[in-house]
């Protein structure tokens, strides 16, 4: 059996992706080739925060699918997909994203298609289906919290949750769903040692009827796994980015009048999904040692939130 390089699953005899994960990703039954590697790319460095941060240095570009060709293809307008190549800073970094946007999808989360493909450098990339096009080429109005909140791209890690949950509040057409979505993805992100949710890694979608929503997951990494130091949040959660525990994700959700019962809700969601989400570190195409401290981190952060489950945790998986 092989393994899905989308969802990661087990895929029949040595095929590399489901053909439905093909299918969803790209529309097509074949897997695309990638006629360029990370050197052929423009790189795209930001040099806008002092704070050592995983954000901006990861190599990226605007692609869409050459069907005649069968290849992938870097275009300046037209993009249909979003292509992350490996920053040497960051290694098996599309492996994590990988691994954590299908933790996300695995707990019901809004995430666009997306998976691994090989480069001509033989080394992996990650891709995701852009959410701000539809299917006929047409553009979604987009606007990251960065935008919104007037906050330039140096201060992005200058805001709280509090304020997005309050931009949320005041312009989403599903107030309710949307403030349990941006909820769920705050404490999923804590849990996976996701320290860079700052201004620009949240946004939201204005439609052509004018209805504002919560734009779906994007850029979740472990980025603990690089960086030790790194405060456990981007933004401030209760007034804090660090040492942060439930008390503190009680009090946002408060603050942005989420009911006590659905923040209970969401507590237990993430509290019977641990198992499953450890199982789905151990399937991932991280290497054993990046699996083992992926799972490290997660096992970190549910026993400060939880209270120690340990005991019950890595020997299953
Ligand atoms: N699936 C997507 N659809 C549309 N826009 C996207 C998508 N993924 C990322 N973006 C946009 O591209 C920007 C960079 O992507 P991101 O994944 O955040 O990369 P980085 O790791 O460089 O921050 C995001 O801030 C967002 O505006
Ligand atoms: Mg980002």
């Amino acid at each position: 059996m092989g393994k899905c390089l989308s969802c990661q699953k087990e895929a029949p005899g040595r095929t590399q992706y489901h053909p439905a994960c093909l299918k969803k990703l790209f529309g097509v039954g074949w897997v695309p080739q990638i006629p360029f590697g990370i050197k052929d790319m423009p790189a795209e460095v930001s040099k806008s925060n002092a704070k050592m941060s995983i954000s901006g240095v990861q190599i990226k570009a605007s692609v869409k699918l050459d069907r005649e060709k069968q290849e992938i293809v870097m275009v300046q307008s037209e993009a249909t997909h979003v292509l992350k190549a490996e920053p040497n800073e960051y290694p098996e970094l599309p492996q994590n994203e990988n691994c954590c946007m299908n933790m996300a999808r695995e707990l019901g989360m809004n995430v666009p298609s997306h998976g691994l493909l090989t480069m001509a450098d033989g080394k992996f990339c990650y891709l995701i289906k852009r959410f701000d096009r539809l299917e006929n080429g047409e553009k979604i109005h987009k606007e990251s919290m960065a935008q919104i909140l007037s906050v330039s791209t140096e201060d992005k890690y200058q805001g709280s949750l509090e304020n997005i949950g309050k931009v949320i509040q005041r312009h989403s057409k599903n107030v309710g769903l949307d403030l349990v979505h941006f909820f769920e993805r705050a404490l999923f992100s804590f849990l996976i040692g996701n320290g860079d949710m700052h201004l620009k890694n949240w946004a939201v979608l204005t439609l052509s009827n004018g209805e504002i929503h919560l734009a779906p997951c994007y850029d979740f990494v472990c980025s603990k796994m690089y960086l030790p130091q790194e405060e456990d949040f981007a933004l401030s959660i209760n007034g804090r980015k660090n040492g942060l525990k439930k008390q503190d994700f009680i009090a946002l959700g408060k603050s942005i009048s989420i009911e006590t019962k659905v923040i209970e809700s969401t507590f237990e969601l993430f509290r019977n999904a641990k198992e499953k989400i450890l199982e789905i570190a151990s399937h991932s195409e991280l290497s054993p040692s990046r699996q083992e401290k992926f799972k490290e981190i997660i096992l970190e952060r549910v026993d400060r939130f939880y209270g120690n489950l340990r005991r019950r945790g890595l020997r299953e998986v």
